[in-house]
């Protein structure tokens, strides 16, 4: 990845104690008061008001709209037909793998294929995932709530055993009896990208002495390298066949589809609940295209990128705020300025330079435009900024009833998830920063070779540090700079997740 820092960025993992000294409290609560008194954290400046003028006005050819929503060429790699194999379930299980997934919804679904595969490599039954509560997306969804717990079970019945729940005998192994004490049954220690090996060495003997074995932390606790090629295929098999999510999910899902490629017919119709919409649209007409932003701006990331939003100085207090409390002020970016950060491509993109970014691609006003977004820092006025470049633009907010949203509201995991629904049905998909969702999006729609835009962070930030550059300019640097960077298969590198790159290890050759 072009940006690594920001693929790693785990907010979990970093502690909420707050020791704030007395002199940073005082100083942060004087701040947090003016800024209260100005909600929209004083006015957000555009930073590239000159482009943006240019872009509102753009025009884009037919040619080039009709380049930039076609599909991706067959480029010879297919999902591989489902392998024949016979039934591998283990004549005896070795007992059961317990495993405690923190992060948000995508890290956590890494985390599920990989006790899978650990399941496999120790002949051992699993049992269904623990998620964690994350302490900035503070979801509290089990892995039931989320995902078809049936349809995980039954596409998985020949390769391993799953059960929902321990048996009466093991009912003691929780998270709480866990959290009290040091516990002989809990590995503690898999090292980051521990291999096979290393779980036959260090998880089989706890489990052949105890029966169960809980694994925690478990975030990205598997080697992507020197695996059997089983062991691969069936994580490719858990993340790409067994884990759909709860149909509640899926039918919002569908409507908020039908809604954005049949707005003509849902025009008035806001009222009526998904559940009583005639499904039947595959043989209607006049499908429009969309494309899916996932716009990962929220106040965390914005915060540990330590880069300048442009909101002035009550913004930049917010955020150095922020850093204090979440990471007691432990930021590596902190010491670089903004635009050493910027040149790196080490800083999300706002809305509106996602918004000229995409303009620069060739979108024009037409388009629409589904915005998958948990909470955007700086709220509505940034927002603007990005509907100004697209009208039609849209989201779960814009597109569904309260009603329907009922049962995911607050939500975040759940959110995230009609979001990823969504995003693997776009034409396109595009992401303002590259985090897990971007990587888990990249890695499903290579699969099913959809087109997916990878932007070129360090080529955009060093676009929007030049305060002279002319749209033309700037429009053709975007286009040349992501000629190969709209869904051509990259074959995985050692060391590259198989979620991300999935071919070859998930892909055949045609
Ligand atoms: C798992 O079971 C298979 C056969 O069912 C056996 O060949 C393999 O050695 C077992 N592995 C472990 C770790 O028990
Ligand atoms: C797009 O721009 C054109 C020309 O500037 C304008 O006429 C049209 O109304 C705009 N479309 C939308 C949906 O705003
Ligand atoms: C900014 O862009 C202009 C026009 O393309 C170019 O001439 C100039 O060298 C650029 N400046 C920097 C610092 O890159």
């Amino acid at each position: 990845m072009v940006l690594n820092h920001l693929s790693h960025y785990q907010p979990h993992r970093l502690a909420s104690r707050a020791s704030l000294c007395f002199l940073l409290a005082l100083f942060f609560s004087l701040a947090s008061a003016s800024s209260s008194l100005n909600p929209g954290l004083g006015a957000i400046k555009l930073r590239h008001s000159r482009l943006l003028r240019s872009a509102v006005q753009r025009e884009t050819s037919p040619l080039q709209l009709s380049n930039l929503w076609s599909p991706l060429e067959n480029r010879g790699w297919k999902a591989c037909d489902k392998h024949s194999d016979v039934p591998s379930l283990p004549e005896k299980s070795e007992g059961y793998i317990q495993v405690f997934l923190d992060g948000g919804l995508n890290q956590q679904r890494m985390g599920i294929c990989d006790a899978v595969a650990v399941a496999k490599i120790l002949n051992a039954t699993l049992v269904i995932p623990y998620l964690e509560v994350n302490p900035v997306w503070r979801d509290s969804s089990s892995f039931v709530d989320i995902f078809d717990v049936d349809h995980f079970i039954d596409v998985l019945k020949d390769d391993i055993s799953i059960v929902r729940e321990l048996p009466e005998e093991f009912s003691w192994s929780t998270r709480e009896y866990y959290a009290a004490a040091i516990r002989e049954t809990r590995i503690k220690s898999a090292p980051v990208h521990a291999t096979a090996q290393w779980y036959l060495d260090s998880v089989l003997p706890v489990l052949q002495s105890y029966g169960i074995a809980a694994i925690s932390p478990f975030s990205h606790r598997l080697t992507y390298d020197n695996l059997p090629m089983d062991i691969q295929r069936l994580r490719c098999k858990v993340n790409f066949q067994a884990l759909v999510f709860v149909p509640h999910i899926r039918a919002l899902g569908d409507a908020l589809i039908s809604r954005l490629r049949y707005p003509q017919d849902s025009a008035g119709e806001m009222g009526t609940n998904y559940l009583q919409e005639s499904t039947e649209t595959s043989d209607r007409k006049g499908a429009r295209k969309f494309v899916v932003l996932h716009l990962r701006f929220d106040k965390d990331m914005a915060a540990h990128s330590a880069c300048d939003f442009g909101g002035g100085k009550l913004e930049k207090l917010a955020l150095a705020k922020y850093r204090q409390r979440i990471w007691q002020g432990r930021v590596l970016n902190s010491q670089f300025t903004d635009e050493e950060l910027r040149s790196q491509g080490r800083c999300p993109m706002t809305p509106e330079e996602i918004g000229l970014l995409l303009a620069a691609l060739g979108f024009d006003n037409n388009t629409r435009l589904y915005l998958a977004s948990h909470k955007v820092f700086g709220g509505g006025a940034r927002i603007a900024t990005l509907r100004d470049l697209f009208p039609l633009m849209e989201s779960k907010k814009s597109l569904a009833t309260a009603d329907e949203r009922a049962l995911i509201t607050g939500k975040a995991s759940l959110l995230a998830a009609v979001d990823y629904y969504v995003g693997m049905h776009s034409d396109i998909f595009i992401s303002a920063s590259p985090g897990n969702m971007h990587n888990a999006m990249v890695g499903h729609r290579t699969y099913l070779n959809m087109k997916t835009v990878r932007p070129n962070m360090a080529l955009m930030g060093q676009l929007f540090l030049n305060k002279s550059i002319e749209w033309s300019e700037f429009q053709q640097a975007v286009v040349e700079g992501h000629r190969n960077r709209q869904g051509e298969l990259r074959l995985r590198r050692p060391k590259q997740s198989i979620y991300t790159y999935p071919a070859p290890d998930c892909m055949c050759q045609a």
